[in-house]
């Protein structure tokens, strides 16, 4: 048998432990309801955006919007969502320009929505029917692919401007992509005109409100060659059979890289590897 003195020694361990799992467990509750954060995702019913959406939701205390054309897509009802989570879902076509500020409003009656930390824009297209040079596409090819890519953030931007403000860190956070970069157009020697203009004008649009909103973060990500509808059409287009990078590395490599969006990096243009691209 120990004696008196010495079966002290495990009791004093035990109240130490005890004490030990007792902060670790209120410092981990008080991580899983950290976030609090409301998050808008265009374009998240299928490819990227829905990635983005499944990943986001699934975190404790956390609001994400999904502003999509039709929102009663099956893919929004198969979402698990963390606790204290909610998903809203809110119709948004970025080619009729009244959409963006309709659905604000909508948000702010009807879901009570106060503020928008992090206003991701990732809708897009890339039709496979204007795959061409400049000197083959169409004006009202380009046009097009410019009225959805670009100025269906620019409505977005605007329409969601005052929500921001109310976020004590607000970020704007555009998927965009590499073929829209002038600066490393050698790189990229693809015939994909109507799609590269919108995304350079997409890129200019994202740079220069870093550079009017100095409170604001402002951040273009490329976000690789992914197996989504686009990223796969984009590929067959070229001959290839499909893009190179899965939907859930890209998804994962983006969120990573939008956790740590930051002022410092704000008017910059990222890749989902956190490299970063010549405008
Ligand atoms: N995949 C790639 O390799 C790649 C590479 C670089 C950049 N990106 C960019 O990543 C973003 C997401 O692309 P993705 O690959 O996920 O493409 P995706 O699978 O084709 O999905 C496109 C998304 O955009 C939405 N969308 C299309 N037209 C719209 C409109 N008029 N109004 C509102 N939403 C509209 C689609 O909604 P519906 O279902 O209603 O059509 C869908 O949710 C795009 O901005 C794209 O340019 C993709």
């Amino acid at each position: 048998m120990p004696s008196t003195g010495s079966s002290k020694l495990p009791l004093t361990n035990l109240k130490k432990y005890l004490l030990k799992y007792l902060k670790l467990t209120k410092l981990r509750n008080r991580t899983m309801s950290a976030s609090g954060l409301t998050y808008l995702i265009t374009g998240a019913n299928r490819g990227i955006g829905l990635g983005l959406l499944q990943t986001l939701v699934a975190r404790p205390n956390t609001t994400v919007i999904a502003a999509v054309r039709d929102t009663a897509a099956s893919s929004l009802k198969s979402v698990s969502v963390g606790q204290g989570s909610k998903l809203i879902s809110v119709k948004l076509d970025a080619s009729v320009e009244a959409d963006a500020a309709a659905a604000a409003k909508e948000l702010q009656t009807s879901h009570g929505i106060t503020k928008v930390d992090v206003l991701i824009s990732n809708a897009g297209i890339l039709d496979p029917a204007n795959i061409s040079p400049v000197a083959q596409t169409p004006v009202a090819a380009a046009r097009k692919h410019i009225d959805i890519n670009a100025l269906g953030p620019l409505a977005l931007f605007q329409a969601f401007l005052p929500l921001l403000e109310k976020s004590s860190s607000p970020k704007f956070l555009s998927i965009t992509s590499s073929i829209g970069s002038i600066g490393g157009m050698e790189d990229f020697p693809v015939p994909f005109f109507a799609y590269g203009v919108s995304k350079a004008t997409q890129n200019y649009l994202v740079r220069k409100i870093a550079f009017e909103n100095p409170k604001l973060v402002s951040i273009a990500y490329n976000p690789g060659w992914v197996q989504t509808d686009m990223g796969n059409g984009a590929a067959n287009g070229v001959g290839m059979d499909s893009a190179p990078l899965s939907i859930e590395d890209s998804v994962a490599a983006l969120i990573t890289q939008f956790d740590a969006a930051s002022l410092d990096k704000t008017g910059s243009f990222i890749a989902h590897t956190g490299e970063v691209l010549p405008w």
